[in-house]
């Protein structure tokens, strides 16, 4: 879209499958969350990966995010690139080309990795002393999900094994409180696994502390976790991502409503050959399937104005071709739109190159998605 003619007035317009993002409840997530925090004096460094896109970064930050978490290197160069220095890379930096990537990050100032292990510290901390360069670094912790972190009770030998490795600088803890994705359905053990989780990490950092270690970041990050975990005390950072947009999932573990769903793909109707069927122009190319707390559809179907349509079930998909089931499809002709919440926002993001902004009154603008794989 080169000019303001050529940019369309009304959704019948568009080209489908089409990513849109409603500015309005985009912004109302973006202060929401940034507010909750500001009050309570914790930082807020969002994961970018959620949106990887510029406008909103922009929005985040106006709204007082100090920085963003990434996922990977080209997050992180783009970010960089846009003159962004407070970055975590919160993933393990493992293989030749990323070590080299993190010198070259870390050289342009503000970078801070993720480690768990002196397997993957090691060749970091060599490149580091070879080059002069000093390398800022965060101990991941498992607090409960599972993945990559060190447990909380091999922290302090962790950190005296990794801090005899030259070039790196221990700045403190983190954890992604990804396994408060299992209570669906129980927002009460969700909020305590959270706040359990935020306190164990912070036992962590006084562990760390207690044996002479200068720990300034205690860092949580997740959107279920996000009215919990960074409210332990000693927490210092929160790190949600998903919150901009919400999805299905976050729903369905009650982190948000579907009128807080600001991502949804816009799709027509294409065939309603098959009795009880629906087909739509999106399937699993154009949509996350990725169900954490929505097991069995591949998003949640709304009308064109993004509000949910009774007993019409995303039920499955091809690649472009998506099945609308149940009572409500016999309302739906050939030529319909219909707006899908998707599972999960991130996944669904990555699968567009661009996305249309949309006011209520319709006006659109596009906005590219940077650093996608
Ligand atoms: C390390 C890390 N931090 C923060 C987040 C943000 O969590 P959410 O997507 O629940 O907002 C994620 C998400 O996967 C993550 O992996």
């Amino acid at each position: 879209v080169t000019g303001i003619a050529e940019l369309p007035t009304a959704f019948a317009e568009l080209l489908t499958p089409a990513l849109l993002v409603d500015r309005g409840r985009l912004q109302r997530n973006i202060d929401t969350m940034a507010e909750r925090y500001r009050s309570a004096g914790i930082a807020l460094r969002p994961h970018i990966k959620t949106s990887k896109c510029w406008q909103v970064a922009e929005r985040q930050l106006a709204a007082g995010a100090i920085g963003f978490t990434c996922s990977t290197s080209a997050e992180v160069r783009w970010l960089q690139d846009k003159g962004v220095t407070e970055l975590i890379w919160a993933h393990q930096p493992v293989g030749p080309r990323k070590v080299e990537f993190v010198m070259a990050a870390a050289q342009r100032g503000g970078l801070i990795i993720a480690l768990d292990s002196v397997e993957a510290a090691e060749p970091i901390a060599r490149a580091a002393a070879s080059m002069g360069v000093n390398v800022n670094y965060l101990l991941e912790v498992n607090t409960g999900q599972g993945r990559a972190g060190v447990e909380p009770h091999d922290v302090v030998d962790r950190a005296h094994a990794i801090g005899r490795l030259p070039g790196l600088h221990l700045r403190g803890v983190m954890t992604h409180e990804g396994h408060l994705g299992s209570f669906v359905s129980d927002r009460e053990a969700l909020e305590r696994a959270g706040h359990a989780a935020g306190a164990v990490l912070a036992h962590t950092a006084d562990q760390l502390r207690s044996h002479g270690f200068d720990v300034d970041v205690v860092s949580v990050g997740s959107t279920p976790g996000a009215t919990s975990s960074p409210f332990a005390e000693g927490v210092t950072e929160a790190r949600p991502g998903t919150y901009v947009y919400y999805d299905a999932n976050q729903v369905g573990l009650s982190s948000a409503t579907a009128s807080d769903c600001a991502l949804t793909v816009l799709a027509r109707v294409v065939s309603t050959q098959r009795r009880g069927t629906a087909i739509i122009d999106a399937g699993i190319k154009a949509m996350s399937s990725d169900a954490i707390a929505v097991a069995g559809s591949l998003g949640l179907v709304c009308g064109a104005t993004g509000s949910p349509l009774e007993g019409v079930r995303f039920s499955d998909g091809n690649e472009e071709h998506g099945f609308l089931t149940g009572p409500g499809v016999s309302g739906l002709t050939v030529g319909d739109m219909v707006r899908i919440i998707p599972n999960h926002a991130c996944g669904t993001t990555n699968m567009f190159s661009s996305l249309w902004a949309v006011d209520v009154d319709q006006a659109f603008e596009s906005w590219k998605i940077h650093a996608r794989h």
